[in-house]
């Protein structure tokens, strides 16, 4: 019994703000907790819930700091990250003997550091591994530093609520550029792995998922892909995921990915990155889907500078509606098919009721020159304006000399009540591979003009339907022609 009782005074030393009730862990951010040693509270005083006694926790006010010269749980921080090893924890501190009882939150510098140098990540890590089987973990309001990435792909019937904010370190961004987790698509990594069976994570329109992305463009100086810069929250071998309510503001990276996944429904979900300095916030997209089936995305909100919803290679059943992108790339299917060796499979896609604001494009397919299919894929009541170029297909982006050698088929591919303007005279762009052309194309209701006026083009090459497709073209696309225009053509 005494050994149990150390045991449990140590496991509550190691993540202070955390409780355990049953199968609930509570999870306070520590720049919130009382500065205090828990190991001098009886444990009958410890295993409270404190969603249940809120005055405990106010009674021990949270903001105090200890005074000149005490040692109190302020010594624990700043939190050393894994490669440094642990510091000793400094002696226990009776509470009460530093409290001041006031609740004013003091602006002072020593609050500050504190605050941005406190990890919350272990006792993050530790609420996922003591309730992430068969339990509940509750997030109370607050901010949470994350200064490690976090694997969680081990959950089972779990449900997460956040009510608070969780901010990711970027004063340690060669730590992020070597540890994020590999994602094995295209090079990518990120800074949490999430996943396991029946999980859901609910934000209630109050979890805020703060990436510090200015930080992240200012390093990346308008380049491509960095490799190392986290996507933010990765859906990892994940089954009957729901994940619904929250809001990101400055992501590292792509806001979002699914991968390796099956019925993963991500709803009500706001994404905002937007650089406020001279470097752009590139490969901010919303999410991608990769070697995964059943996604339901509903009711998104995008401000990014890439794809807003991209379904990549070995996706099917993808199901996205009533989404409303800001200066995005748009619905995208792709790009996919980069490696000839391995073929890419799009199969079930609908897009429906979005809306889309100073896109490079709106409703698109891309895959590079290789080998697979994209089949059944629906865009409708799509609505737009100033989009670059809003229906574009090709079947070698990137890699344009080699267009016509493409063997991924594009087939049954259908754009209904497609309407809204285009930045410059094309509203329609599309070559297929002469190797393998389209077929099966279908438009309906497409209604796009150009913004300063005028008549729209519609370029198309190698449709094998294009006579029953529903699409006057005006003239042939070339393999060459561009993703993004600069002018009328
Ligand atoms: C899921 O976990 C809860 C506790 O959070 C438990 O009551 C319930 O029985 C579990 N469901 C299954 C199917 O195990
Ligand atoms: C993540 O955790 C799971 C389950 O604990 C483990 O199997 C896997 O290897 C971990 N992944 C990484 C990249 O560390
Ligand atoms: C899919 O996941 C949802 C949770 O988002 C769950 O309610 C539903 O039962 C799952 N469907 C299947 C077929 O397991
Ligand atoms: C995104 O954030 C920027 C910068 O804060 C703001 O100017 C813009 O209005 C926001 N856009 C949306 C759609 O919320
Ligand atoms: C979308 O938002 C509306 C309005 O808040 C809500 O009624 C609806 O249930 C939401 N849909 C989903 C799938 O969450
Ligand atoms: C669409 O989603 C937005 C949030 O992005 C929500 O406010 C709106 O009510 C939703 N519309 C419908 C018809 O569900
Ligand atoms: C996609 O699925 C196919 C067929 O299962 C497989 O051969 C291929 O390796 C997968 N592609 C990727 C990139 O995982
Ligand atoms: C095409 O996709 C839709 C929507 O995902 C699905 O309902 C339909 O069954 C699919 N058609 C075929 C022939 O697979
Ligand atoms: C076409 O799409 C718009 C939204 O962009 C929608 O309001 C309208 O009802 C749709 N029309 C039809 C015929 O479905």
């Amino acid at each position: 019994m005494r050994l149990l009782s150390l045991a449990l005074v140590l496991a509550a030393t190691a993540s202070a703000a955390m409780v355990k009730t049953d199968s609930t862990c509570v999870v306070t951010p520590l720049s919130n907790t009382p500065a205090r040693s828990i190991g001098t509270v009886a444990p009958a005083d410890r295993d409270v819930d404190p969603e249940a006694e809120p005055d405990l926790w106010a009674d021990l006010g949270p903001f105090a700091d200890p005074p000149p010269g005490a040692l109190g749980a302020l010594g624990y921080y700043p939190r050393p990250e894994p490669s440094r090893g642990s510091r000793p924890l400094p002696p226990p501190v009776e509470i009460g003997v530093q409290g001041n009882r006031n609740h004013h939150v003091p602006k002072d510098g020593a609050l500050e550091a504190r605050q941005t140098n406190t990890d919350d990540t272990p006792q993050m890590l530790d609420a996922f591994k003591q309730c992430g089987k068969d339990g509940t973990i509750i997030f109370k309001e607050g901010t949470y530093n994350i200064r490690q990435v976090m694997n969680t792909t081990d959950l089972r019937n779990c449900s997460i609520e956040i009510h608070g904010t969780f901010v990711w370190s970027a004063d340690n961004i060669q730590y992020w550029l070597s540890k994020s987790f590999s994602v094995t698509y295209a090079g990518r990594s990120t800074a949490w792995l999430f996943g396991g069976r029946d999980v859901s994570m609910r934000g209630f329109g109050k979890a805020l998922f703060n990436g510090n992305g200015q930080v992240w463009i200012d390093q990346n100086r308008n380049n491509a892909n960095q490799n190392g810069r986290p996507i933010s929250l990765t859906v990892w071998r994940g089954t009957n995921i729901f994940i619904d309510g929250i809001t990101w503001r400055q992501a590292q990276f792509w806001h979002t990915f699914v991968a390796h996944s099956q019925n993963v429904t991500m709803t009500n979900l706001d994404m905002n990155t937007t650089s406020n300095s001279q470097w752009k916030a590139v490969n901010t997209d919303g999410t991608d889907t990769w070697n995964s089936k059943d996604v339901v995305i509903a009711n998104w909100t995008v401000k990014c500078s890439d794809d807003c919803i991209s379904v990549k290679g070995n996706s099917t059943n993808i199901y996205v509606n009533n989404v409303t992108c800001y200066s995005s790339g748009g619905m995208c299917v792709g790009s996919m098919g980069s490696n000839t060796g391995q073929p890419d499979y799009v199969d079930n896609v609908v897009f429906e009721n979005v809306r889309l604001f100073d896109s490079s494009n709106a409703a698109w397919v891309k895959t590079y020159p290789g080998t697979g299919h994209v089949k059944n894929i629906t865009f409708r009541n799509i609505h737009f304006d100033n989009v670059n170029q809003p229906i574009y297909v090709t079947s070698c982006i990137y890699s344009y000399p080699n267009c016509d050698s493409s063997r991924l088929g594009i087939t049954d591919v259908r754009w209904e009540n497609i309407t809204g303007t285009s930045r410059y005279n094309v509203a329609v762009g599309i070559h297929c591979s002469s190797q393998a052309p389209c077929d099966k194309l279908q438009f309906s209701g497409i209604d796009i003009k150009p913004l300063k006026g005028g008549t729209s083009k519609i370029l198309c090459s190698n449709i094998r339907n294009q006579a029953s497709s529903g699409l006057q073209c005006t003239g042939p696309c070339p393999g060459s022609h561009p993703q993004q225009l600069s002018g009328n053509v």
